[in-house]
């Protein structure tokens, strides 16, 4: 419970914080508050130095993306086991003929005054404790979806993020890609008519089975790898890369892939990257198609949202893979019939009767990787700003919120709260730290 991740604060505390939009107090900030020369400024000509914490998996992809740019540098690398290093320590050393230097404990690598940003490449778990911390040590982030495991994680987020004016951006890169670039530039012109219903799914065969405990490997600090989240013995096959079916480590379906495609409706429902987010959230999900398999978040789920000012519904859906194709994509449908379609590689509209219809493609813009280096440099927000993907990913986690509580659950986006007492109990609204990790509260 929130009043035990940090005991000078209740529940009641942080809502009535947040409607009053009262300012941030020093309370509850970690140790990582940055001393002021810590806070890094790059100028434009300056190189960008990067720190990654999480190797091996989507971060080492986003340092190689990093590492293109010619006014980036990759100084150091962290991870909790030393057999996610070695491909990029190798890396890192073939492209600069220098080692990175390489650390265990992420708190380490924030201490040092000469890297700038960080990149966050951990489980949803590490999210939130990583991110405020680096922000807090005065370092810009690219931090990777969704920003965190549950609801009060990414408001706290949001608000650490603004309070340190950091520059963040979140792992979206779809924001970054021509095809939904051109589709919410379409729905957004008008021209497919009233949206009255989108849709965003995700379909997927992932089982991870049953595997009894193992003994941890030397080199690998499990305990450091569980974190904030509740203490399991170490299972290999739930652990890299699959900690994400499971809610203590991850969000499912919801939280992987839903952030990327419900993110992608509400950008067409809205001006801008301030969101829409929904009033009520119903849903239905469980272990339907392999009830036997540990993953503890849905292999099945359908979530139905209810949007005001605009009026719409979305429906989110997961399930195991069949032949509809895309795997995943997003869609809005308006009071006239007309549709768009988009997916990972293309775009469509059609008429009510399935006709396509011509549309235009947005002019290219930066990749997702140089959006952020640029914005770093110019202080603006990039297209995944760390405020629009909170908006996202709290959307995702009320999906999570309603499967679990099996109740409707009602949000206040003025807030950023749950409406009555629907939901608050479930891990995915928050959940009590492992000790001695606490979640610094920041309020907006
Ligand atoms: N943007 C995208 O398209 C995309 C694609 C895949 C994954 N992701 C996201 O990237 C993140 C990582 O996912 P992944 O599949 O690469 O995971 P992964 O398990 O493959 O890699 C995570 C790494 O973080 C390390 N780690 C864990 N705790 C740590 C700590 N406290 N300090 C340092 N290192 C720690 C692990 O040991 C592991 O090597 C997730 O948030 C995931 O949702 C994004």
């Amino acid at each position: 419970m929130l009043s035990q991740m940090n005991s000078r604060f209740s529940r009641r505390d942080l809502i009535g914080a947040a409607a009053a939009g009262a300012a941030l107090t020093g309370i509850g900030k970690s140790a990582f508050a940055a001393s002021p020369e810590a806070r890094a400024r790059v100028s434009a000509n300056d190189k960008l130095v990067l720190g990654l914490i999480g190797c091996g998996g989507m971060g080492a992809s986003d340092m190689r993306q990093l590492m293109q740019q010619p006014d980036v540098e990759v100084a150091a690398l962290c991870d909790v086991d030393d057999a996610r290093m070695e491909g990029d320590i190798a890396h890192v050393e073939r492209t600069y003929n220098r080692k990175p230097t390489i650390y265990k404990d992420y708190r380490k690598m924030l201490e040092r005054k000469d890297i700038d940003g960080i990149i966050v490449g951990t489980p949803d778990n590490w999210h939130a404790l990583n991110l405020i911390h680096a922000v807090e040590a005065g370092k810009d982030a690219y931090c990777e979806k969704p920003i965190s495991h549950d609801i009060v994680e990414a408001r706290s987020m949001a608000n650490a993020v603004k309070h340190h004016n950091k520059i963040v951006q979140v792992g979206t890169w779809q924001r970054s890609n021509r095809e939904f670039v051109s589709a919410i530039d379409y729905v957004r012109s008008g021209k497919l008519g009233k949206v009255v219903m989108t849709k965003a799914w995700r379909t997927d065969p992932s089982q991870v089975g049953n595997h009894p405990p193992q003994a941890v490997p030397s080199g690998f600090d499990y305990d450091m790898w569980v974190g904030p989240a509740h203490f399991t013995p170490y299972v290999p096959e739930y652990t890299h890369g699959q900690w994400r079916w499971f809610y203590n480590t991850g969000c499912g379906m919801a939280g992987d892939w839903g952030v990327h495609m419900i993110d992608i409706v509400l950008l067409g429902m809205s001006k801008d990257t301030d969101l829409p987010m929904p009033v009520e959230v119903s849903a239905i999900g469980g272990k339907y198609a392999w009830p036997t398999d540990a993953r503890t978040t849905p292999d099945t789920q359908i979530a139905i949202m209810k949007f005001k000012d605009p009026d719409f519904i979305l429906q989110w859906e997961t399930g195991r893979d069949h032949i509809r194709k895309d795997g995943s994509g997003a869609e809005f449908i308006a009071d006239n019939g007309k549709n768009l379609m988009v997916w990972r590689g293309g775009w469509v509209v059609r008429d009510a009767d399935g006709n396509e219809l011509p549309k235009e493609e947005a002019a290219p813009v930066s990749d997702h990787w140089r959006n952020w280096v640029d914005c770093v440099k110019s202080r603006e927000q990039p297209r995944s700003n760390l405020a629009s993907m909170a908006q996202t990913t709290i959307t995702c986690h009320l999906a999570n919120v309603a499967t679990l509580a099996g109740e409707t659950v009602h949000f206040d986006k003025a807030k950023m709260d749950i409406v009555g007492k629907a939901g608050r109990h479930t891990s995915s609204y928050s959940r009590e730290y492992r000790k001695p990790w606490k979640l610094p509260i920041y309020h907006s």
